[in-house]
């Protein structure tokens, strides 16, 4: 009986090499390690961490997520322990899961941005760098940074001139006209991929109580629900932009990547998922494989950029 060889699932993404293309999206993974007894992370091409500011954040008041039609609203707000504490605390664990770590930043001005890439990227065990200026839930250096072109390039250069050889990945918003102006002006300003999409706006009321069902009125839409939107975007970014794209919204399996994989994204996270089934990224990683082992193809870069529209 002949056997055929394991596909390739390694790829060249945003400065970086990953043993296969399927990371864990920032705040839905923790720091990594609270999924261990579950499954090992080494499996994953890599880890986006929870989203890290210079000073720890309590975040926002609860409720704070609720669930939707095929998703989810949150409005967490950033909620996390600070560089000081990530540094010494979770970035060891982090080190020893045999994943690429990427390490989700936000700040509320371009030199906080700075100072923050500076203080990660001396620090061993960090792979590359992931600029959040998308979070709908803070009311400053989110959403206020990423609509704006000028300030995205800005925020990028600033991260980039401080990241050393680290690669800066810039996640993009879906709340925008045109998000190929976002994407170009990232690119403009040094960055090595955009991960697209961050969480889409969004409200939900409660018709028993008349109130809003998030304390912070409005959060941020993921899961099944977006995935259409987020194809659409990292499309279109993918044919008018010359920069890597990294691909996320609503991924659950492993067609679902498939779907980003075909418009050009080289990379996929998968975020909400984790919430329904824990396993759900390593999943992928599974469906990729055998995707590929019954279609004969014997590397997942054969997919890339490959939708048919004859
Ligand atoms: C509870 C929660 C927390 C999140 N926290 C962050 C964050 O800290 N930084 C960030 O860039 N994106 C954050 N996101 C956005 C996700 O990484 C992802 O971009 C978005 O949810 C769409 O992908 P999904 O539908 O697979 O979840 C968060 C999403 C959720 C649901």
């Amino acid at each position: 009986m002949s056997t055929q060889p394991s596909p390739d699932l390694s790829v060249a993404v945003g400065g970086l090499r990953l043993k296969n293309p399927v990371l864990a999206a920032s705040g839905t993974f923790g720091y990594g390690t609270e999924y261990q007894d579950l499954f090992d992370p080494g499996g994953l091409g890599g880890v986006v961490v929870k989203g890290v500011s210079l000073e720890p954040r309590s975040g926002n008041p609860p409720p704070r997520i609720c669930e939707t039609p095929a998703g989810m609203l949150n409005a967490i707000g950033l909620q996390n322990v600070g560089v000081d504490r990530f540094l010494a605390e979770k970035l060891p664990a982090l080190r020893r899961l045999d994943t690429a770590v990427v390490v989700n930043l936000y700040a509320t001005s371009p030199d906080e941005f700075g100072e923050l890439a500076g203080r990660l990227a001396e620090a061993p065990g960090v792979d590359a760098l992931e600029v959040n200026v998308s979070c709908p839930n803070v009311k400053a250096g989110g959403l206020a940074f990423g609509t704006d072109p000028t300030a995205v390039r800005r925020v990028t250069e600033a991260v980039k001139t401080r990241a050393g050889r680290r690669p800066v990945w810039v996640k993009l918003t879906p709340n925008t006209a045109d998000i190929t102006l976002q994407a170009r002006a990232a690119a403009e300003g040094g960055a090595d991929a955009v991960s697209l999409i961050n969480t889409l706006l969004g409200m939900a009321v409660d018709p028993d109580t008349w109130r809003p069902r998030l304390k912070n009125v409005v959060g941020g839409l993921s899961g099944p629900a977006v995935r259409p939107v987020a194809v659409r975007l990292v499309y279109e970014v993918c044919r008018r932009v010359d920069v890597d794209v990294i691909g996320l919204g609503g991924i659950t399996t492993a067609r679902d990547a498939i779907e980003f994989l075909l418009v050009g994204a080289k990379a996929v996270q998968v975020g909400t998922a984790h919430f329904v089934n824990p396993r759900a990224s390593i999943g992928v990683v599974e469906g990729l494989r055998a995707y590929l082992s019954q279609r004969g193809l014997g590397r997942v870069t054969d997919l890339v950029g490959r939708l048919r529209q004859d």
